[in-house]
Parts: structure tokens; C-alpha cells; sequence
């Protein structure tokens, strides 16, 4: 009987948490997976939520059990799946059933979705990891707003709570929310870096033990650098491995994986000419980490470059006060980026909204997140770093940056993230930068001619010396 009032395909991790999530919310799910045993064993371990699961064996059984017009969210790995999964839906469906895909898809593959097919489509970035599909996540809509509106009451019902308010929200037409999302991938990169390289000072340069680090961790979560990733670094550096009795940390390979949607963040930026460069050296940090048997050949000829740091030339205050500064020019970078998108793609993206969006129930949430909202709210188009609030942060804070990023130069540990933000900081207030070089250089190669300061005329030229 078509009773369910959503359905769910994909029972995967993401999938699983978020179909139970629905159904403890009070709403009716019926769900699919491409290996029925595993909708079986999804239901028998549902406990009482089984009540308002319908588990179904086929596509068509499983569109047949959801009221119509029915809107089913995708939850399979990003890519061909998708295509392959709607192209296998598509057959079963009413022309006004709603695909939802709420994985991280490429937005533009979301774009090409929503325009190649007639159903209606929406692609959500859905973000929290397990645990906050199944208890609260925080949700990214893109796409037309009516198709938005007739899923809005089950998306806000599960979504993460900020002070009572969900953190669930359309944010924009086509790929919108799958752009977003990407941005969200980006600074988590970005801010998972900042950790890292914090932690390596500590490390290589302070002899600090992984115990020890996952301390100052925990302290700094008590203060303006308070959020999940914090949080989470705290408990990583501060857990025993269970076989050697030492840091579960030491015996971890410094490789780091990626799924893509940072490097795509990167990528999309240098498209629409956002200046994102925290983002971009936490992207190529990964990439370096992965060349681990080049690193140790290097080694082998260069020699160890970590030298110790001595304790009083870098105290603990100094360096929260490097991840305050290079937080806050990173999460900037992220909202610029999604300025630039808004005018690019003509979606009135509101800086504000996402803000509280992800203020809860995503990976990067943090206390600041509330601050940049405020921010945002007052100006939405400003940068946050000529906000009064952060820019009396970056006044408190820069300088600290400045001294981190040189004892790391100092000592042969690599800060590229923080190195990138004060770069940023550094060229982005001053008011003549150095280009005037550039277009001296592109005139006198290429004759592309340069803007003239004095009088402001533009395309003009040499005559250059000669050599
Ligand atoms: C989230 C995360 C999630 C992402 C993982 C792994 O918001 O819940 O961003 O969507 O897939 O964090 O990403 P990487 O494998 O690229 O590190």
C-alpha cells in the first residue's frame, strides 16, 4: 500500500543513519538497497523505528509503497551511481515525483541533472558524518524552491537545532546546495590542516607527547577556537592503541585520503577567480602526504628538516592565537568563494543563511560560525575580515600568525596553511601590491597594455628602455 510519506535508496552508512533518523521523527520511510539482504538486516535492527519502515525488494515495490507524488532522496556514492540509480527509477515514476539526490555530488553533475531530466530534482548536501545523519545533520538545499517547499517540513524535522532553529535551508536554484557543500568540504580541509600543522609544531617542534597535545586540544575547545574538529583533535591525540599501549596517533600512516570535493573546491575557485589559498594548501597538503616514499627519499638526502623549538620562543598562546587568525582568514576565503559563485551563477546565495546552516550538525561547525552569521547579517557582502567583530580578532591575532608561521619556517616544519593565510592577510592589506611589475612585464613581452595610476587611463604602453 502506498503509505510511506518519503522513500530512501541507498542503506549505506549515510543512508542507514538518515532513513532512521526520518523514522524517529514521526515520519513513515520505505527503502531500498540493491542487496535486499541488507534492507532485511537495516529493519531487523531498526528496534521500534521498525514500526514505520516499509523494507522493499524491488524498484518497483519500493515506489509503489510511497505516497504519491512521492519524493525519494538518493543516498549512493557520488557519480555514476546516481545516473545509473535515477536511470533505473525513472521507469516506476509519476512525472511529478521529486529525486532528491543528498549525496556529495559534483554540482555540476547536479546542474546537468536538473536539467536533463523531467522529474523534479533537487540535490541537498547533507553533512555530520554518521552521526549526524542519524541525530541531527546539517542540510544544504539547491534547486527550484517549490520542489524544496514539499520536502522542507521532513528536511527541518531532521535536520541539526541551533538554539531551536534547524539547521536545514534552501540556499539557492540548480547546484546550489552541492556547491555549498563543496565549499563546506573545503574549509573543512582547510580547518582539519590548520589542526594538523598546530599539532606538528607541537610535535616535532615542542617534543610534546600525543597526549599532552590532545590537552592543549581540549583547552583551546573551551575558548574561541571551540568546534567539533577541536573537539574531535582532543580525543584523536588523547586515545591509547589497544595493541601497543602507546598514542593510537603514532601508529597511524601520514597518508590522507580524499574523496575529491575539497580538490573540487580548488578547482572551482581558480574558475571563478576566488582567492582561496588556505583551502588550496590544505588540498596540496594532502596530495603531499600521499607521496610518502618520495618524502622519505628526500629525507635521506636532505636529512631531517624538524628542528626543536625552544618551549619560551613559542608558548601555547601564540599558537591558539595562529589557528584563531588562520581560521577566521580561511572561513573568509570559503564565503568570498561563495560570493563569487552567487553573481557567477546568478543564485542570490544568502552569506547569512549558510552561515547559520552550518552553525550546527556539519563537520566545521564551531562557536565563530554565530559570530560570522552576525557578520554576514550586517553586511553581506563584506568580507568577514573587515567585519569590526573580526577584524578585532585578526588586530589581536595577526601578529601571532606572523611569529608561528616564521619560527615553523625557522625550524623545517612545514605550516603550509597557515603560511598561506598570513600570505593572504599580507597581500590583502596592502594597498599597492606589487602587480604594477606584472603588467610591466605582460606589456613589455605581449603589449597588453597596463592601467595608468596618475591620470587613470587604461590601456596603455611602453615605450620600454632598451636592454
Ligand atoms: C561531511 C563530510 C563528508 C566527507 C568526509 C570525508 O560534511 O559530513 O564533509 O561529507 O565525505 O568528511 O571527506 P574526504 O574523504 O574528502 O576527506
Amino acid at each position: 500500500m502506498a503509505t510511506a510519506e518519503i522513500g530512501l535508496v541507498g542503506l549505506g552508512t549515510m543512508g542507514s543513519a538518515l532513513a532512521l533518523n526520518i523514522a524517529e521523527k514521526g515520519f513513515s520511510i520505505a527503502v531500498w538497497n540493491r542487496t535486499a539482504s541488507k534492507t532485511h538486516d537495516f529493519v531487523a535492527e531498526a528496534g521500534s523505528l521498525a514500526d514505520r519502515i516499509t523494507p522493499t525488494e524491488t524498484l518497483a515495490e519500493f515506489v509503489a509503497a510511497i505516497a504519491a507524488p512521492r519524493a525519494i532522496i538518493l543516498m549512493v556514492p557520488a557519480g555514476q551511481a546516481v545516473d545509473d540509480q535515477i536511470e533505473a527509477l525513472a521507469p516506476h515514476l509519476g512525472p511529478d515525483d521529486l529525486i532528491i539526490d543528498a549525496g556529495n555530488a559534483n554540482f555540476h553533475d547536479t546542474n546537468r541533472r536538473m536539467r536533463a531530466l523531467s522529474h523534479p530534482f533537487l540535490g541537498i548536501g547533507v553533512s555530520g558524518g554518521e552521526e549526524g545523519a542519524r541525530h541531527g545533520p546539517s542540510i544544504m538545499g539547491g534547486g527550484p524552491k517549490q520542489h524544496w517547499d514539499r520536502v522542507e517540513r521532513v528536511l527541518t524535522a531532521i535536520a541539526a537545532k541551533f538554539e531551536e532553529s534547524p539547521c536545514a535551508a534552501w540556499l539557492g536554484e540548480e547546484g546550489a546546495g552541492h556547491f555549498v557543500k563543496a565549499v563546506h568540504n573545503g574549509i573543512e580541509y582547510a580547518d582539519m590542516q590548520l589542526i594538523a600543522e598546530a599539532y606538528g609544531l607541537m610535535r616535532d617542534g615542542l617534543d610534546m607527547n600525543a597526549a599532552d597535545i590532545g590537552k592543549v586540544f581540549d583547552r583551546w575547545n573551551e575558548g574561541p577556537l571551540q568546534s567539533y574538529l577541536t573537539e574531535i583533535s582532543g580525543i584523536v591525540a588523547g586515545t591509547d592503541d589497544a595493541a601497543t599501549g602507546g598514542p593510537l596517533l603514532d601508529v597511524i600512516v601520514d597518508a590522507a585520503g580524499q574523496k575529491g570535493t575539497g580538490r573540487w573546491t580548488a578547482i572551482e575557485a581558480q574558475h571563478l577567480g576566488a582567492p582561496i589559498p588556505v583551502i588550496e594548501a590544505a588540498v596540496a597538503a594532502r596530495n603531499m602526504s600521499a607521496r610518502r616514499e618520495e618524502r622519505a627519499t628526500l629525507e635521506d638526502i636532505y636529512g631531517p628538516g624538524p628542528t626543536r623549538i625552544a618551549a619560551d620562543t613559542l608558548p601555547l598562546e601564540t599558537l591558539e592565537n595562529a589557528l584563531i587568525a588562520g581560521k577566521i582568514l580561511c572561513y573568509a576565503q570559503g564565503f568570498q568563494m561563495i560570493g563569487a559563485a552567487s553573481d557567477q551563477f546568478g543564485w542570490h546565495l544568502d552569506g547569512p543563511a549558510i552561515a547559520r546552516v552550518w552553525r550546527e550538525g556539519c563537520i566545521i561547525r564551531s562557536a565563530m560560525l554565530d559570530d560570522m552569521a552576525t557578520a554576514l547579517d550586517e553586511a553581506p557582502g563584506r568580507s568577514l575580515i573587515a567585519a569590526p567583530f573580526f577584524a578585532d580578532w585578526l588586530k589581536k591575532t595577526h601578529a601571532d600568525l606572523r611569529a608561528v608561521v616564521a619560527i615553523g619556517a625557522g625550524a623545517g616544519i612545514a605550516v603550509p596553511a597557515l603560511s598561506a593565510a598570513l600570505a593572504y592577510f599580507d597581500t590583502m592589506r596592502t594597498g599597492r601590491g606589487t602587480a604594477n611589475m606584472i603588467q610591466g612585464q605582460r606589456d613589455y613581452f605581449g603589449w597588453h597594455g597596463f592601467a595608468r595610476l596618475d591620470d587613470g587611463t587604461k590601456d596603455r604602453h611602453g615605450p620600454w628602455a632598451e636592454d
